[in-house]
This record gives C-alpha cells, structure tokens and sequence, in this order.
C-alpha cells in the first residue's frame, strides 16, 4: 500500500488567516495568512521590513491584529494574552534576546517555569514536599536544556556575561522548559558565529524529532534549506510564495523580492 494511505494526514498546529497591521500609513502586515502543520520546522523568510517580526507579534498578541484569525491547536486565541498563549503551548523568543542581564544563566531559565504549585503562597505551605519536588525537576531539566546548548557551565554566571550568540541559545532553552508544542524563533542564527549555527541547527533538528514543532524567521538561507519542511515567503506585508526549500529557492518572484531590496 502506498505511504500516503497509511500515514494520518498532516494536521495544522497553527493556522492564521487575513492578518492585517498598519502602523501610521505603513501596512507591515496586509492580509497574510500562514499555516505551520504538526511536527513540522516551517520558515518565514522575506527582506528586511517585509513585516515578518510583526507578524509573529500578532501570532502570539504582543501587538494586536486590526483584522484576522490566529487558531492554535484547535482553539481560536486573539482574545488571549501573550502570557495565556505561552501556557496554551505556543512560546517564541525574540530577534533581539530577551535574557535578564542580571540573573543568572539558570535564573533565568528557572523564571520560564512558572506554572508551578509555589506560585501560590498557600498551596505553598500545604504542599512544600510537592513544591520542593518540582523545583529540583526545574532544575533537572534546565541542566539538561542547558548541556543540550553547551551552556551548562555557565549556569551560575550572569546571563549579561554571555556573547550575542550565547544569549540566543539560552532564549531557545528557555522556551523549551514548559515544553511547549510550538516555538516561535525570530533569527536564531542571527550574529552567532558558524560554529554555534551548526549546534543550533543540530539541536533544533533533535528537538524536532522529538516532537517539538518550529516556525524559524532566517535571513540565514543554509540554515532554512537544511532545517524546514516548508517556508512561507513574506514582501511587503503580503505572502509571496510558499512552497519546499527547493521550490521557494528557485522561485523567480522570491529571488526578484530580494534583488528589489
Ligand atoms: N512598532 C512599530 N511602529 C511603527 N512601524 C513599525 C513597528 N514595528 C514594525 N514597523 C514597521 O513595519 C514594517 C515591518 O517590520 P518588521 O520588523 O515586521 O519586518 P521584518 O520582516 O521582521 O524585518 P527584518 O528582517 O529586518 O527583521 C517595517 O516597515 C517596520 O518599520
Ligand atoms: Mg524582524
């Protein structure tokens, strides 16, 4: 029997549709749509200003849409805050890191998981066996998370000591310590040097085997073409093509918008 028949159809984890923002007279998102299927490492590509931050902002309602449908995992979530959106599942970092300088490395990985039994005071009292418990779990998988980056050695230095790069791959195991379904990475690669780029692939590729989907915004075109199942091309706030890496590759409008830059 051929393979389509007995594999389950590929079902959409994420699904937006008509997304529109303008900001002033600029509409950096003009009626784009996107789709990221289960178990997928899906890219988001365009030239610079084509809105591909800002549409991540509407995905997980850092900003809000004027217009559009954001559904995740079954459930429509524009009414929802961005922190009720990380509890659904859906995480992402940022193009310029967001780590606390002034932690530490394990701090702040400690920080992301919060949906915890200590955060209430009184269950903390009734269940101190079960709050202890999980903190030394945090700290288990943070470990691992953080060998799994290479920066298990730097656990206990201040977050604000790390390089550029560095600072990336703690946002990344940060996301990862709920264990969402989705991540979100806007320039995973970006000012991180060659070296760091492969472990980052490497890491986001074992990741994905183990169930975790990825929608990943590169400027970095080997990292696109080596990690994702599809790319979504975005120019001007409009969707552009979509298709494999090797399809949006040597598609002639996708070069063009480039070039047009
Ligand atoms: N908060 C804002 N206020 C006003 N204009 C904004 C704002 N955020 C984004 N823009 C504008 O919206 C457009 C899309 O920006 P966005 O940052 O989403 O692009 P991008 O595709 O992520 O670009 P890059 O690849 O350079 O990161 C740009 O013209 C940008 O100047
Ligand atoms: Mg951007």
């Amino acid at each position: 029997m051929p393979d389509t028949l007995t594999q389950p159809p590929l079902s959409p984890l994420l699904t937006a549709t008509g997304i529109a923002k303008s900001f002033g007279g600029i509409k950096a998102v003009d009626n784009a749509e996107i789709e990221v299927t289960k178990g997928s490492i899906t890219g988001l590509i365009g030239p610079n200003g084509a809105g591909k931050t800002t549409l991540f902002n509407l995905l997980s309602n850092f900003i809000r849409p004027d217009r559009g449908t954001v559904v995740f995992d079954g459930e429509p979530i524009q009414h929802l805050q961005p922190h009720q959106i990380a509890q659904q599942g859906m995480v992402r970092t940022f193009q310029v890191a967001r780590t606390l300088s002034r932690l530490s490395v394990m701090e702040n990985m400690l920080l992301a998981a919060q949906k915890q039994t200590g955060e209430n005071l009184w269950q903390v009292w009734l269940q101190r066996k079960q709050v202890a418990a999980e903190e030394k779990q945090s700290r288990e998988r943070a470990i691992k998370l953080l060998e799994s980056v290479g920066l298990a050695r730097m656990a206990n230095e201040y977050a604000g000591a790390l390089s550029g790069g560095q600072r990336k791959l703690l946002e990344m195991a940060r996301a990862l310590m709920t264990n969402p379904k989705l991540i979100l990475l806007d320039e995973p690669a970006a000012g991180v040097n060659p070296t760091l780029i492969n472990q980052i692939c490497d890491r986001i590729d074992t990741w994905n085997s183990e169930g975790m989907t990825f929608l990943i915004i590169e400027h970095n075109m080997d990292v696109i073409m080596s990690l994702c199942d599809r790319v979504w091309v975005l120019a001007e706030g409009k969707n552009l093509a979509v298709g494999t890496p090797a399809e949006i590759q040597s598609n002639p409008q996708v070069l063009e918008a480039y070039l047009g830059q």
